[in-house]
């Protein structure tokens, strides 16, 4: 009896250890594992693919990326798997978990790529607070939707009977909300930055490279500017002189905070306040302080409009990397009315700004509001 057990357990043991074998060196799951790697997903990701039998799927998409994030993620849910596959990569905080709450809202894979793009954690969060938003996808469409602005457009759209599009660039530019209410301030200098009344400088912002503006290519010997915008100033001025006879000079380069609110307050008392609203800025608001925006003279004339120079700029003043900033009928998106003289130099830009016939705000909301 004994004897008997003991041959019947050695059985027992000895096919309890074949088949652990079998488990580890299992040629199937190897080959599969060596598969998934090949494919760069981690360990965890795999173990996660085998276990829920998702393989074959896996093998069939191109997300890979994508999903090796979601299968290496302790939110993965299985139930969610056929919206995973079809997501965006996306380095937002806690990916998965946001996609799975955004799944039980009732979102789907577009509208859930949309929302997370370009979004933070903590927009996507706020925007979870509030029901299933039927129609979002007239708004996500856009690149330059933005998700902290959702509520807005929503408020505009009903106040506005335009375009979803338009829509979105106007709120985005900052069109709902009142002028130097709530502005942004803009610390970081670059050739494009956007300075308007929605997004102004902090009073001690000093732009880069200002330098002196030679004499003869200015009024006074007060005049500075960027130094990259003064070289292309230069060139521009010494080609319109060829082509029209006549230079074009600095008027007013960079003003800095107080001499900005010298202008306007000059503006105020000589002009009054509906006029000076919307001939000059704000302090702190004005182009003219980040040394980028130049007023311009005509050598021939003291008055600017209908001048030789004046028609030049407007055909040429693009290939130097100025563009006309406040363009005529525009008051309602720059908040001024045309001038002329105010050029503002964006540098290689340029060309696509003046062909796009926008103003800069829509120009920058559209293609650089990153
Ligand atoms: N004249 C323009 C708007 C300025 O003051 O910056
Ligand atoms: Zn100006």
């Amino acid at each position: 009896m004994k004897r008997k057990l003991n041959k019947k357990n050695i059985i027992i043991l000895s096919i309890i250890v074949l088949l652990i074998v079998i488990e580890i060196i299992n040629p199937i799951k190897l080959y599969n594992k060596h598969v998934l790697k090949q494919l760069n997903y981690s360990d965890t990701s795999i173990n996660t693919i085998l276990k829920y039998g998702k393989k074959d799927q896996v093998l069939n998409s191109k997300n890979n990326k994508v999903l090796d994030k979601i299968f290496n993620s302790k939110d993965y849910k299985d139930k969610n798997f056929n919206i995973y596959l079809e997501l965006n990569d996306s380095n937002i905080t806690n990916f998965v978990s946001l996609t799975n709450s955004l799944i039980d809202k009732g979102y789907n894979a577009k509208e859930i790529n949309g929302i997370l793009k370009n979004s933070s954690e903590d927009d996507v969060l706020e925007f979870l607070k509030l029901d299933y938003q039927e129609g979002i996808d007239n708004y996500l469409q856009f690149d330059f939707f933005k998700l902290s602005n959702y509520q807005e457009y929503i408020d505009y759209k009903k106040e506005n009977n335009i375009d979803y599009e338009n829509i979105v660039i106007n709120v985005n530019i900052g069109l709902n909300k009142n002028y130097y209410e709530d502005a942004n301030t803009v610390s970081k200098f670059s050739i494009t930055m956007l300075v308007n009344k929605y997004n102004g400088l902090d009073k001690d912002f000093v732009p880069s490279d200002l330098v002196s503006v030679d004499k003869e290519y200015a009024i006074d010997s007060k005049q500075k500017a960027n130094k990259e915008m003064y070289e292309a100033f230069i060139k521009m001025s010494d080609d319109c002189k060829k082509e029209t006879g006549y230079k074009v000079i600095f008027r007013s380069g960079y003003r800095d905070y107080k001499s900005q609110e010298d202008t306007y307050n000059l503006y105020l008392k000589t002009y009054g306040k509906k006029y000076a609203e919307v001939y000059a800025a704000h302090a702190g608001f004005s182009e003219h302080q980040t040394g980028l925006a130049v007023d311009i003279k005509a050598e021939s004339s003291n008055t600017f409009a209908g001048t030789k120079e004046s028609k030049w700029l407007s055909k040429n003043a693009h290939k130097y990397g100025f563009i006309l900033r406040y363009k005529k009928e525009t008051e309602d998106i720059t908040g001024y009315k045309y001038e002329s003289w105010h050029y503002r130099y964006v540098g290689s830009i340029a060309e696509k700004v003046y062909e796009s016939k926008m103003t800069y705000d829509e120009y920058y909301i559209r293609f650089l509001d990153k």
